[in-house]
């Protein structure tokens, strides 16, 4: 099929990539037409795993194609996708004016009986609203507006663009449609469950999906809260609570606080259409706020550690949202590291992938060539990103590099006790940080027996 992307970002050239890949015949396009620019010549805007050598085959073949003239682009074409960005508004709402401005500008070059359809995570309505705009400008031209929400994840895109868990195909007419299942088609025939549904519920499907993975990762959070005054384990608890089925084992570790480029914004807007709609989502604002609190109750601790220490220096490894992506947007660096700034505290970072994009924007930071680098001389590593690379740094090179031994770890990426065993000050998350026997030991959990007098539930 003829497929031409608008916005040729994480998702839009992803999609594009693997659309080439699946046989389609792609365009991707941008108005950023320096970005235009270098992908034609080969350099792209981000690094994903796998994405590179995708696009450089399907390229060779010219199945996929990169322009800034839309015109061309728009023309002819079997289906017309929307990738573009829905970046978070003032009062938390999904900002279309992205959205809306793309429509605007290819609806002169829409062909009769093309399929647009929008990528792009959108408010409840926005097809009808698109459809609107686009028939406004082309009067009686015959197409159609339909919802394909993208449930890919940084890091691990190509393989969830090309195995997803499901496809979730939103269209009000059967034609429509129809297009779109044919699109899919070799997932498809390889047994991907499809979810047929209208645009309203499509829409609806990428909000509430979203919501219900963040609450999964702010519930764990509290969790992990609990386990730490408890002299618990959160990841015992997480096993025992994921292995039933209805929860399951994903997302149920805890963190310094989701962060990206869809949760926090995906999380507001799905609260600000609740409240539009008058229909509130009270455990979606109450998340939000947990959210926020998490990140900031992380440096408070962060800098209790170092508290009385004039001139404290703090290595922080990781600057990305998450590991095998540069992506920095909402990242818990991003939050913490300027709220130690503002205790006087020196920042020396390293990220594997992600310090170009984060520089910039933490302008007082210092950056480091290696993860020993940036220990040498603090007095405390603190770790937010769960990159696999930290996981093997040898701890007797950080003891050695640190002016302190004292590691806090928002990732739990080693072993409490044999921190304990190099001499370290271990902080972790969810974890009681003390040898298990003496947890054993030691239990601090209220005695029953003394309340049996009360109530029993
Ligand atoms: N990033 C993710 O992991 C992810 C996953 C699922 C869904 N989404 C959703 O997909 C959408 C796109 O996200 P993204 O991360 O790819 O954004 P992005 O910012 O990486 O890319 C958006 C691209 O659209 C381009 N653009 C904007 N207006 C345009 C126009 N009128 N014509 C042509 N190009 C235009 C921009 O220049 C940019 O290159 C968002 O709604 C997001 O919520 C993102």
């Amino acid at each position: 099929m003829r497929v031409t992307i608008i916005g040729a970002g994480y998702v839009g050239l992803t999609t594009g990539a693997c659309l080439s890949e699946l046989g389609h015949d792609v365009i991707c396009v941008d108005i950023d037409k320096e970005r235009i620019a270098r992908l034609k010549a080969g350099v792209f805007p981000f690094r994903e795993a796998g994405l590179d050598e995708i696009m450089i085959r399907n390229m060779a073949c010219r199945r996929l194609r990169f322009s800034d003239h839309l015109a061309s682009a728009v023309r002819g074409r079997d289906i017309v996708m929307v990738a573009v960005g829905t970046p978070k508004g003032v009062r938390g709402e999904a900002d279309l004016a992205f959205v809306r401005q793309a429509a605007q500008s290819f609806a002169p070059f829409l062909s009769p009986r093309t399929v647009v359809t929008l990528k792009s995570t959108v408010a409840v309505g926005t097809a009808r609203e698109v459809r609107e705009i686009i028939a406004e400008e082309r009067g009686a031209l015959d197409f159609w507006v339909t919802s394909n929400p993208e449930f890919l994840r940084e890091g691990s895109a190509v393989s969830d663009f090309l195995t997803p868990d499901r496809i979730v195909i939103g269209a009000d007419d059967r034609d429509a449609g129809e297009r779109l299942i044919k699109l899919y088609r070799p997932l498809l025939d390889r047994g991907v469950p499809l979810v047929e549904t209208g645009t309203a519920d499509a829409e609806l499907i990428k909000y509430a999906a979203n919501a219900f993975l963040a609450l999964k990762i702010g519930f764990t959070n509290d969790v992990a809260d609990l386990c730490e005054v408890t002299e618990g384990d959160i990841n015992s608890v997480a096993k025992g609570i994921g292995l039933d089925p209805r929860i399951g084992t994903a997302f149920l570790k805890p963190g310094p606080g989701y962060g990206g480029s869809c949760f926090p914004k995906d999380t507001e807007a799905f609260a600000w259409i609740g409240r539009a709609l008058n229909a509130p989502q009270p455990l979606i604002e109450a998340l939000i706020a947990r959210n926020d609190y998490r990140k900031r109750h992380i440096a408070e601790r962060v800098l209790k550690e170092i508290a009385g220490i004039s001139g404290a220096q703090v290595a922080v490894l990781g600057a990305a949202f998450k590991a095998n992506t540069d992506d920095v947007r909402e990242s818990a660096a991003l939050q913490i590291v300027p709220a130690l700034q503002k205790a006087n505290v020196g920042v020396k970072m390293f990220d594997p992938w992600a310090s170009g994009n984060a520089a910039p924007l933490l302008p007082s930071a210092t950056w480091a060539e290696d993860p020993y680098d940036a220990a040498q001389g603090a007095d405390l590593l603190l770790i937010l990103t769960e990159w696999e690379m930290f996981r093997s740094l040898d701890p007797a090179r950080l003891a050695e590099a640190l002016r302190r031994p004292v590691v806090f770890d928002c990732r739990n990426l080693f072993d409490p006790e044999q921190m304990a065993l190099y001499g370290f000050r271990y902080v972790s998350l969810g974890r009681a940080n003390v040898p298990r026997e003496r947890r054993w030991r030691s239990n601090p959990l209220p005695n029953n027996r003394q309340k049996a007098a009360s109530p029993s539930t």
